[in-house]
């Protein structure tokens, strides 16, 4: 077991699952850092975690800028050296009605939020963490990152991209002593997950996910995925035959 982190640092806590994680991880003796955009929901779940006995330190940032998010996690790193970090912050699009499509624009904005702010987040806290021999880093990828599903194409892919960055970052840190668990949620209810489109199957409340994600951390699994059975549905369609997982997506409505 990996010992209890006491300052754990979280992107995206004013959503559905970094909340339910801000307040799973909330206990005295523990610092949590907590990132959004909605400056009155981070002041709210700051109160939540404080009268639970934690230190909150918040932030308003949006992640979309590499610079300064790389900026602000160096100064983190360097003043609270947080033992974990959780990077969660995410965004989700889809091909739309009537067969619309992903507009480039959307994707752009996914690719920034989901890849390129995520890596940069790593990039961020990694050097403070190598130099320490410790540390760990949680990436939350997707279900979805086993195989692609017709109706999220580009968020398919960026979780994908999450999921083999993450796997080969654990290999790569092992030597330093900095853990890297990769993530992959099912349904979850949240703000994202009810503007999801296609079938809902499963479906986790948020508390529910935190527990479990923070016992997988805690045993430093690679892969934390959930729930079972979807789990194992969704690797099992990304080791069959393509034309066969597709037509398995079609007739569950993955595609419109
Ligand atoms: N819910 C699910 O079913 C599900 C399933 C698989 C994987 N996941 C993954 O789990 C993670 C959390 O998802 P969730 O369901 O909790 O979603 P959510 O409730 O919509 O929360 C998303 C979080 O990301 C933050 N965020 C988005 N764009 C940002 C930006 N440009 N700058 C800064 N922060 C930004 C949001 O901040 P503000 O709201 O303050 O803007 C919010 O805190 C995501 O990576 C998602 O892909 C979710």
């Amino acid at each position: 077991m990996t010992a209890a982190p006491s300052t754990v640092l979280i992107t995206g806590a004013t959503g559905g699952i970094g909340g339910a994680l801000a307040e799973t991880y909330a206990a005295p003796g523990v610092t949590l850092i907590l990132q959004g955009r909605r400056q009155d929901r981070l002041r709210e779940l700051a109160a939540i975690c404080t009268h639970k006995g934690s230190q909150v330190i918040t932030k308003v940032l949006d992640i979309r800028d590499a610079d300064a998010l790389i900026a602000w996690l160096s100064d983190v790193s360097a003043s609270t050296s947080p033992d974990l970090v959780i990077v969660n912050a995410g965004v989700n699009i889809d091909t739309g009605p009537e067969r619309r499509g992903e507009t480039w624009e959307d994707i752009q904005r996914l690719l920034d939020v989901n890849v390129k702010a995520a890596l940069a987040t790593v990039q961020g806290v990694l050097p403070a963490m190598r130099a320490r021999n410790a540390g760990q880093i949680a990436l939350l990828s997707s279900l979805a990152a086993y195989r692609g599903l017709p109706i999220t194409p580009s968020y398919s892919a960026s979780k994908a991209a999450i999921s083999a960055y993450g796997e080969a970052m654990r290999t790569w840190l092992e030597p330093d002593g900095v853990k890297v668990n990769v993530i992959l949620p099912g349904y979850v209810k949240s703000d994202m997950c009810d503007g999801m489109a296609g079938p809902k199957p499963f479906l986790w409340p948020p508390q529910k996910a935190a527990r479990v994600i923070k016992a997988g951390l805690a045993r430093n699994k690679a892969r934390i995925s959930f729930p079972f059975p979807l789990n194992f549905g969704c690797w099992l369609l990304g080791v069959i035959p393509s034309a066969f997982s597709g037509w398995i997506l079609n007739r569950l409505g993955y595609s419109e």
